[in-house]
């Protein structure tokens, strides 16, 4: 039998609108579990005026007494996760019974933050500009296997020599730019046993966990982290992130078979953005950038950087929905468009004098590649907060069809605001 799970992944280069689509799904689901990646990603979701920003959490911990699960794959930094457990008890959210770490779930150490803007800026001009969250060295050391995971702060004869043997991979690094505090070990020891202490009720195994809650026929929603573009394989290499954000990770990061997933749905932004250095073939600049920028509060939610805008890429979307099995696809921001006349969608690439409907396979291709636009009429009128499709402008309705068609994947979710009324569901 299907199982009744669902897996909610971006298909750009994230900050398609995750939290709040996986925030509304939770409603309905008994479980929510982050598979990848780490406090590089920044969930927002607005819940009766109020804004959360999620970097380690998963989305569902806003739903009272949902179970969160943070899954082997997920890069976590305990500091970051602290925090954000206490501001949201400030806010009267608790996590006490309800979430869960896995054990193997590595760990990023300040050492890693240090390491990861050190390590950027050796490539000079060619810097990725990562969100310095320490993401990059610490899975690095995890496929190097010196990695430091959840399970090692329990094990106190071993943790020293384990902490030792991190800090020789990152000696340069540490010599270089690293303060007196950052150079003290055993302070770090203190710290991260302090830390295991509170963490300890916490720390389970999340296979075993989601293995009980599908045999017994709960929901679990399968969220997440940045895009596709930024996956480590098959995104757009090296300027991506350090984990594999498609479905390939969602089966390692939580120890599970894909028989698991009952369905895969896709997140697309109606235009699309970018944080960060790389190829962007459908990038828009000037003041109609600017425009865009602004009318969807394009800045990261994390870094606070100005995001790079542009038009919906359907190069890059059909290749995401393929390469992770997309059955619906949400699509988020609708409303960011209203004030635009003229609207534009990216068709294929022109590259070496050729058309192309593929993603050129390595860097400087894609950086060469033109994109071929089709333009598309605006609708010219608000639909912020607009509930059903039948509410929508007609040519607004053009728009969506038509990415659902040139995609061959129905869309199940339009999203015309922030918050979580501003809905609709298309009735399949
Ligand atoms: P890192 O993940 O911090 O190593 O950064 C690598 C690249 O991924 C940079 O271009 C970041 O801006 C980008 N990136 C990482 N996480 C996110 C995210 O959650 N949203 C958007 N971009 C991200």
């Amino acid at each position: 039998m299907k199982p009744n799970s669902v897996a909610v992944l971006g298909l750009q280069w994230g900050d398609e609108g995750k939290g709040k689509v996986i925030d509304y799904l939770s409603g309905r689901c008994d479980a929510v579990a982050r598979f990848s990646g780490g406090a590089n990603a920044g969930h927002t979701i607005v819940v009766d005026g109020q804004k959360y920003i999620l970097k380690l959490l998963p989305s569902g911990v806003l739903r009272e007494g949902k179970i969160c699960l943070i899954g082997s794959g997920v890069a976590l930094d305990p500091w970051i996760l602290k925090t954000e457990i206490e501001e949201l008890a400030q806010k009267g959210i608790t996590v006490d019974g309800r979430l869960f770490i896995d054990f193997a779930a590595h760990l990023v150490l300040p050492l890693h933050k240090v390491a990861d803007g050190y390590q950027d800026s050796l490539r000079g001009k060619g810097a990725l500009d990562t969100t310095k969250r320490g993401i990059g060295p610490s899975y690095a050391d995890r496929v190097s296997r010196v990695g430091l995971r959840m399970a090692d702060i329990f094990d106190k004869e071993q943790l020293e020599e384990k902490i030792d043997y991190v800090f020789s991979r990152h000696e340069e690094c540490v010599n270089k730019v690293g303060d007196d505090k950052l150079k003290d070990r055993k302070k770090l020891i203190g710290k991260l046993e302090e830390l295991g202490a509170q963490f300890r009720p916490f720390v389970a195994d999340v296979a075993a966990m989601i293995m009980e809650l599908i045999s017994s026929r709960k929901k679990v929603l399968f969220e997440g982290a940045q895009g596709m573009l930024l996956d480590v394989d098959l995104g757009t290499y090296p300027y991506v992130t350090s984990s594999h954000t498609t479905i390939g990770g969602l089966f390692s990061g939580l120890g599970i078979p894909p028989s698991y997933v009952g369905e895969v749905i896709g997140i697309t932004k109606a235009y699309m953005t970018r944080v960060g250095h790389g190829p962007f073939v459908s990038e828009i600049s000037g003041d109609l950038a600017e425009e865009l920028r602004e009318s969807g509060g394009e800045y990261g939610s994390v870094t606070g950087r100005p995001r790079r805008v542009g038009w919906l890429d359907l190069v890059a979307l059909k290749r995401a929905i393929r390469a992770n099995g997309v059955d619906k696809l949400a699509i988020t921001k609708l409303d960011v468009l209203d004030r635009f006349e003229e609207l534009y969608i990216c068709e294929s690439y022109q590259l070496k004098g050729a058309r192309t409907n593929g993603i050129p396979p390595n860097h400087p291709d894609f950086a060469k590649a033109e994109p071929v636009l089709t333009k598309i009429a605006g609708w010219g009128k608000p639909t912020v907060g607009i509930n059903k499709i039948d509410g929508l402008p007609r040519n607004a309705r053009k728009y969506i069809d038509y990415i659902s068609l040139k995609t061959d994947v129905p869309v199940w979710l339009i999203s015309t605001g922030s918050s979580r009324e501003s809905t609709i569901i298309v009735e399949g």
